[in-house]
């Protein structure tokens, strides 16, 4: 079974880089990366803000199958959510995903305070990163890692964001020259 669904995700998320464009999906690279620091920090708790069709989804949840973590999914619009739920339903990973829908700022606003995330992927508007990053701050592990996406793609709009992560003394932090750009902080 276990063999059955890697193959149909691996086939699946290379259905997926075909429509990248259309659903502004992470590089494969990226993924790659997320997906290997889920693994190799034994993460359990992931929050994904800008969920599209599901492809840094399926990078994620992929992972975190092997950990036994959960998946908490972010999207405004609930065509894309939709397309998102088949796929994660696809690849037999529904069981650790919790779709949220609506706006992120609002929605991350909203959650209980003993929601806590060791990981989040930023990945939504990216004029708001700055908003998402103050906003996450209580919902963080100490060992917690934010990973922003399109950080060289979109210099102007997340210079706010890597200035406010700059700025903040429990971080530290790099960016990486994958497709798009990636902004990767971490508290130490
Ligand atoms: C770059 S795409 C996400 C791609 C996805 N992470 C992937 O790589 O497969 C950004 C997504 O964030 C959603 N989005 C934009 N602004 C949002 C907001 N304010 N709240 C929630 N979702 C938002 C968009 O609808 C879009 O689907």
């Amino acid at each position: 079974m276990k063999a059955l669904l890697d193959t149909v995700t691996s086939e699946t998320m290379k259905e997926l880089e075909k429509t990248q464009k259309e659903f502004w999906n992470i590089s494969p690279k990226t993924g790659v990366l997320i997906n290997t620091f889920i693994k190799m920090m034994n993460i359990q708790s992931v929050l994904e803000i800008g969920t599209s069709n599901g492809y840094s989804g399926l990078w994620i949840t992929k992972a975190l199958k092997q950990t036994g973590g959960r998946l908490t999914t972010i999207e405004y619009y609930d065509k894309r959510q939709r397309i998102a739920y088949e796929n994660f339903k696809k690849c037999g990973v529904l069981d650790i995903v919790r779709f949220l829908q609506g706006d992120a700022s609002s929605i991350i606003s909203s959650l209980s305070s003993d929601e806590i995330f060791d990981f989040v992927f930023i990945d939504a508007n990216k004029s708001e990163y700055v908003k998402y990053f103050e906003l996450i701050k209580p919902h963080l592990t100490d060992k917690a890692l934010i990973v922003a996406d399109n950080i060289t793609s979109h210099p102007e709009k997340v210079q706010t964001f890597i200035d406010a992560v700059d700025l903040d003394k429990d971080f530290q932090y790099e960016i990486v020259d994958v497709p798009g750009g990636i902004l990767i902080a971490y508290k130490g």
